[in-house]
């Protein structure tokens, strides 16, 4: 559909990288790099030890490690992070299960480009410990947001949502796997509906 145009994707991970490796089977199999010229160029950790770092290895995206205990300040953390991530040139950065709280001038530096996934039905339930703190106040429907990340924590425009029903007896667990199966299909659409926005403002940048 593009051409030429060029949109990298960035994904940043803390963990399992559930949503990442989603995102990156719908890229490859929707096809993202014609239809938008994207592709994930980078997953980026802040631990070492993050098993979405396998995964990612295995499919040939470059990978980075970030810690942040090796920095005295979040500012100095972020000042890192942003030097991986703009060696890629990122249409679109990526929060994908990223735990850590990031500063304004890191929100600001990718305002319009920066999208997080957040396991609730924002503006509901911001935070952690979503799903204990949804089935304590008797939800009968939980889910997913995928959002801009403003620099106030779990807030900003909302792009996509999933719901799914709390069932009885639900425990945080079962509740927060049902969310996650969710998010798998949430966070690649809600990605591939901002390319297609791209696209269709600029379609041969
Ligand atoms: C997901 O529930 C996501 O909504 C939240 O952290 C979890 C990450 O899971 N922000 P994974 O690392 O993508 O498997």
């Amino acid at each position: 559909m593009t051409g030429r145009a060029d949109r990298p994707l960035v994904i940043l991970i803390s963990g399992t990288g559930s949503n990442m490796a989603a995102i990156v089977r719908a890229a490859q199999a929707q096809r993202w790099q014609a239809r938008y010229g994207a592709r994930v160029s980078l997953v980026l950790s802040n631990r070492p030890d993050a098993a979405g770092l396998v995964f990612a290895r295995a499919q040939g995206i470059d990978t980075a490690v970030v810690r942040h205990q090796d920095f005295a300040s979040r500012e100095d953390f972020d000042a890192a992070l942003a030097e991986r991530i703009d060696a890629h040139r990122p249409a679109l950065v990526v929060l994908a299960g990223f735990m850590r709280i990031l500063t304004p001038g890191f929100v600001q530096r990718y305002a319009g480009r920066l999208v997080n996934i957040h396991p609730s039905l924002l503006p509901a339930f911001p935070g952690l410990d979503t799903h204990r703190r949804a089935i304590e106040a008797g939800c009968t429907v939980a889910g997913a947001t995928v959002h801009q990340v403003t620099t106030e924590l779990d807030h900003g425009p909302i792009l996509a949502q999933a719901v799914v029903p709390v069932l009885p007896g639900d425990t945080p667990q079962a509740l927060a796997q049902r969310v996650l199966s969710q998010e798998h299909r949430l966070y690649p659409r809600a990605i591939a509906g901002w390319l297609e926005a791209q696209v269709a403002a600029q379609p041969a940048a």
